[in-house]
């Protein structure tokens, strides 16, 4: 397990030896992974190999039972949720929705929490700045998660966490939204992506982990996964026969061009 961080810089996150149980039952173990600024880190695994109870972890929404999660050098694995978002972790959740009947504005009004800026976020995302007065719950599910992804931003996070963005959208607005997650990477922050196209993800990262039941099976740069379908597979499932590539997901299945399909079959 590398202690350097990724690029070279001083991670933003740091986690060491992590451990967190759900219902007692082990999930993720002895975790250790840095996050640093100004690029993205992948996080790759199949289903239920534990990836969102990390973030949860890494956010605070469940307790871990062993380990330390540091953020700029502080460590928060004791602090609440509120705190450690106060401290600067973002988090896209895992199918997140918007407050339908709040307005795109008041959306973003209600999550800066007196910091941020809605007018970064219309920089990104046009399409928001005009529809501000409309309500969320008319937005396209591009739009819908474009405006997640807003509101993570405008509480002015040190990283930001994304979990799975592009359940159910079109393979366009996916390579849209992860396009902008590398624009925020270059622009500084700190990205930890969870994406189940694979792909997609690496070729926005700069620094890959795979877990597989809850522990780290892999610890790389992207470019040594790029393509590398068999590989991943094996880092997916500890074996070297793939036995299908999964399932193609019905929002892509029409699609002439469609994405790089999710290994292992996607969570829809
Ligand atoms: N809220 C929960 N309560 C109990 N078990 C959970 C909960 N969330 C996830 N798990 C279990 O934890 C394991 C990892 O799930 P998860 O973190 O969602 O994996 P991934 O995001 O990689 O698909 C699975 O076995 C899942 O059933
Ligand atoms: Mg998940």
């Amino acid at each position: 397990m590398s202690t350097e961080s990724p690029a070279g810089t001083e991670p933003v996150l740091r986690l060491r030896e992590v451990d967190i149980d759900r219902d007692e039952i082990p999930v993720v173990r002895g975790v250790s992974l840095d996050v640093a600024p100004g690029a993205v880190t992948v996080l790759l695994g199949a289903n239920g190999a534990g990836k969102t109870t990390l973030m949860d972890g890494i956010a605070g929404l469940v307790r871990t039972t062993a380990g330390t999660i540091e953020l700029a050098g502080r460590p928060v694995q004791k602090l609440p949720v509120y705190k450690r978002a106060r401290a600067g972790v973002g988090y896209v959740e895992q199918a997140r929705t918007t407050f339908r009947t709040l307005t795109v504005e008041q959306n973003l009004l209600v999550a800066r929490a007196g910091a941020g800026d809605p007018d970064q976020v219309y920089r990104l995302f046009p399409e928001l700045a005009r529809r501000r007065t409309l309500q969320a719950g008319h937005l396209s599910g591009g739009e819908q998660q474009m405006l997640v992804l807003g509101r993570a931003l405008v509480t002015d996070p040190k990283v930001v966490l994304v979990d799975e963005m592009s359940l159910g959208l079109a393979p366009l607005i996916v390579r849209r939204l992860m396009r902008v997650v590398g624009e925020l990477a270059a622009a500084g922050l700190a990205v930890l992506l969870i994406e189940q196209f694979a792909n997609l993800a690496l070729d926005v990262g700069t620094h890959a982990y795979v877990l597989r039941k809850g522990r780290i099976v892999h610890d790389g740069p992207c470019a040594d996964l790029r393509g590398r379908h068999e590989l991943l597979h094996e880092y997916y499932f500890g074996s070297t026969t793939p036995d299908r590539a999964g399932p193609e997901p019905a929002d892509h299945a029409c699609d002439p061009h469609p994405l790089d399909t999710p290994i292992g079959g996607g969570t829809r």
